[in-house]
């Protein structure tokens, strides 16, 4: 049994969401995933966006294979897995593809048993989400130790947002997340956005969010987009850059209290598959 095996090495899943569209998920799970690796950090990117994947298309690479082999069962997560920069391993949803319909236990399973080979090559497994409140974003956050909500200073973003952290809450009774603001003026922006959506989860689900940060709004993340690379390779000074290091830190720092192995990640994509409640931490 999964559940039965010592734990062997503390592994951190983190599930980047937004509810909204084109707010920066992509670019912050990029972005972010080199982050940890310069702070020594092993990673691992799942692009679980089923539907428009482009972890690969913003790193530019050309994945052979991707996620579908895995839940097909055609081959090893290993022999997908392609190395992105500074050997982050990508695991690619392949674009194209059109959205999945709902993973089936199966699939779920595959995916478990996956992770579950391969829990001591890595440290940290960040994981881009698609737009939206489908089921398999919902898996996938609630598989998830740490839950990043990015949202943009925009109304339509925010009330995204809501609804995403609503449906989580109230169906699968996720309790955490942290609320990363980008595209912002300046941080009082920043804090003016999560004020408001801090006080709707208080108000209306009786729930207090986290502030996790923010990123400005940089016109040299679209530059780095169009070039494809990260922006934290091809503007190593920017401010934007510092913030994302700051927030990867944050995580680092934070790690030592969250008793998460893979084995709750496990555990948590199980009680999910299942319809059960959940059991991390
Ligand atoms: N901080 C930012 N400053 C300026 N533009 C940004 C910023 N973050 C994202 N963008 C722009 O938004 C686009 C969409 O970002 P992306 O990460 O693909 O969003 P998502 O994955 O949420 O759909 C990027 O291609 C980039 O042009
Ligand atoms: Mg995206």
């Amino acid at each position: 049994m999964l559940n039965d095996q010592e734990p062997k090495h503390n592994v951190l899943t983190i599930a980047v969401a937004s509810g909204k569209g084109g707010v920066g998920k992509t670019n912050v799970t990029a972005n972010l995933a080199i982050s940890l690796r310069k702070l020594g950090k092993k990673v691992m990117i799942v692009d679980a966006d089923l539907g428009l994947s482009n972890i690969d298309v913003l790193l530019h690479l050309a994945p052979k294979h991707n996620i579908q082999n895995l839940l097909n069962g055609d081959m090893p997560l290993k022999d997908i897995l392609i190395d992105g920069p500074h050997g982050i391993k990508i695991l690619p949803a392949g674009s194209g593809v059109q959205e999945l319909t709902v993973l089936d236990e199966f699939q779920r399973l595959r995916i478990l048993e996956a992770f579950d080979s391969y829990g001591d090559e890595v440290d940290v497994v960040l994981i881009d989400t698609a737009a939206g409140i489908s089921e398999n974003v919902a898996f996938f956050c609630i598989a998830a130790q740490e839950i990043i909500i990015v949202t943009s200073p925009e109304p339509t973003a925010i009330t995204d947002a809501y609804a995403l952290i609503k449906v989580l809450h109230t169906r699968y009774q996720e309790k955490d997340f942290r609320i990363l603001v980008n595209s912002v003026k300046n941080p009082d922006e920043a804090i003016e956005v999560f004020r408001r959506l801090s006080l709707a989860a208080e108000k209306f689900l009786n729930l207090s969010l986290d502030y996790l940060g923010y990123l400005p709004y940089d016109e040299s993340v679209q530059n780095a987009v169009r070039a494809q690379k990260a922006f934290v390779d091809m503007y190593p000074n920017r401010p934007i850059t510092r913030r994302i290091m700051e927030i990867a830190q944050s995580f680092l720092d934070h790690t030592g209290k969250v008793k998460g192995t893979l084995q709750f990640f496990i555990g948590n994509l199980l009680s999910a598959s299942s319809g059960a409640g959940r059991g991390k931490r």
